[in-house]
């Protein structure tokens, strides 16, 4: 610190009464229509019997919406890929060390399943508008004081764990824990903020947390949305664009105070939202629509293009003038030029289904290029960018998810959907070398720290753990316990 006292703190303390932490309360009297079971539909009658007793039993905790308050949501969007199997599962066990109850000796098989069957139905139009996102607001204080961080914050990391949905700071030099927060399950990366000072994380649930990364203290929350996709900080710092899938919008909200300022409509279901850092823009994909939207993020204008497929995955171009995508199940690629507002070029797909937003993105020689797994296929696409040819197919031990790399290492890391990690060379393409973090337990998600000289893997376990690798060496540095570690965000690598 340069000076021993802070400069101005600036105290708010408000009633700490927030939707997502609120008590349980059971004395809302649901509205439950008054009809005979006789005059309505069979369909009709199992879906009102699924919401009776979803109100008696679960609504105190879930919300009377199923919008979720002490638990999560209880909506389709929410459950994502989850088996009905496994939600009836859970619903009828509880999980274990949470305030989740088992509920199989309370109702009966019959019971169980029309409560499943009400919480697995859309809901037609969830509402979740500025005064809902306002009552949410809790922010404990605002610190305006001038501090120096104690460590070098360009090689900060935050982990992800995903087992617990907490986010884990630490200290890239040193591998040193700082701390910690519980945000819930966790959707789409935490970000950091302006001057890395602060944090953002989002729940899937739609609550917003920021986390002071000097004081190691959780500062502020918002509920912004209903379930949520992801999140971007602006590139000013001053804004966070929250991207919403219940409600359909994407909501802005004010990075320093952690007030709403905007429900921005996209007219379409949100795909996912960037920050395109030297253009001053928000980009948001529309998942059911030809279009992509640039957002100013500081005036917060809306400008719309036409692309020729909706894009469900994509990355940007390192320069931040293209954006290339595809559609799931698409059989080629476009590339939008975003000065031209305009597809310049499409290209096949070879191969089936490309994981674009995991590509890794080098230069070598002037050139740049983006390597990209393919969902299912032991397959790994390099593709030169600029000329959007696709280059090479190399083939690995087994289909990944992941791939990166760091322009100071000679490697491209990708997982292969095992316990092993192969090592690409950059020039020849070639897969040279792998890592095996745990004989026979899943690795992947791998991330850099700032200067390339440490890889950090995840053992996706249970009780698994995040294995530091030397990158010269390929030697194993460190072992680090978490419960089903996810993603590690460097605070150079992974700052947009
Ligand atoms: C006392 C509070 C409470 C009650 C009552 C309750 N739940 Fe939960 N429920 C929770 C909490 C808390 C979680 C999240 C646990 C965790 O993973 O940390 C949860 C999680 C769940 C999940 C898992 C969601 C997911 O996507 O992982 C389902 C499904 C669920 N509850 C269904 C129900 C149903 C159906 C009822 C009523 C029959 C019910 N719950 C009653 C607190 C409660």
């Amino acid at each position: 610190m340069k000076n021993g006292t802070p400069l101005i703190v600036v105290f708010f303390l408000f009633s700490i009464v927030f939707t997502g932490i609120q008590a349980c309360d059971s004395k809302k009297v649901p509205h439950v229509v008054k009809a005979s079971d006789a005059d309505v539909p069979a369909g009709a009658v199992a879906e009102k019997r699924g919401r009776d007793l979803y109100l008696k039993h679960c609504s105190g905790c879930h919300h009377e919406e199923r919008y979720g308050l002490v638990g999560p949501p209880l909506l389709p969007e929410y459950f994502g890929r989850k088996k009905a199997k496994a939600i009836r599962e859970i619903i009828a066990e509880g999980l274990p060390a949470t305030n989740m109850p088992p509920f199989k000796d309370l109702l009966k098989g019959a019971e169980l399943d029309s409560i499943l069957t009400y919480i697995r139905t859309p809901l037609e139009s969830p509402v979740w508008g500025m005064d809902d996102i306002r009552k949410t607001w809790e922010t404990s204080y605002f610190s305006l004081e001038e501090k120096e961080p104690r460590f070098d914050m360009s090689n900060f990391f935050m982990i992800v764990e995903g087992g617990e949905g907490r986010v884990h700071f630490m200290d890239g030099d040193s591998f040193q824990r700082l701390g910690v927060v519980d945000v819930g399950a966790i959707h789409g990366g935490p970000k950091y903020g302006r001057d890395l000072r602060y944090a953002f994380a989002i729940s899937r649930g739609g609550l917003l947390v920021k986390y002071d990364l000097y004081d190691q203290k959780l500062v502020g929350k918002i509920r912004g949305g209903i379930s949520t996709r992801n999140i971007a900080v602006s590139s000013s710092g001053d804004y966070i664009a929250q991207a919403n899938l219940l409600p359909k919008n994407l909501v802005i909200i004010d990075a320093f105070s952690m007030k709403p300022k905007e429900i921005i409509d996209p007219e379409g279901t949100p795909g996912a939202v960037y920050t395109l850092k030297t253009r001053g823009q928000f980009v948001l994909s529309i998942k059911d629509k030809h279009e992509i939207l640039l957002i100013d993020d500081s005036s917060l204008d809306l400008r719309r293009i036409s692309i020729d497929q909706p894009f469900t995955d994509f990355f940007i171009d390192p320069k931040e003038g293209f954006l290339i995508g595809t559609a799931r199940g698409s059989d080629h690629f476009s590339v939008v030029d975003l000065d031209k507002g305009e597809v310049v070029k499409t290209f096949p797909a070879e191969g089936g289904m490309p994981h674009l937003a995991s590509a890794a993105v080098w230069t070598e020689g002037g050139d740049t290029f983006a390597a990209f797994p393919q969902i299912g296929k032991p397959l790994l696409t390099v593709m030169k960018m600029y000329d959007w040819e696709v280059m090479a197919s190399v083939k690995t031990k087994g289909a990944g998810f992941f791939a990166r790399t760091h322009d100071k290492i000679q490697h491209i890391w990708v997982d292969t959907g095992s316990d092993t990690i192969q090592l690409i060379d950059k020039k020849t393409l070639k897969a040279v070398a792998e890592v095996i973090p745990q004989p026979g337990k899943r690795a992947m998600h791998i991330e850099f720290d700032k200067e390339g000289r440490h890889a950090l893997v995840s053992v996706w376990e249970d009780e698994g753990e995040v294995v530091i690798y030397d990158t010269a060496k390929l030697e194993v540095k460190k072992r680090m316990p978490f419960k089903k570690p996810v993603g590690k965000y460097n605070a150079t690598n992974k700052n947009f």
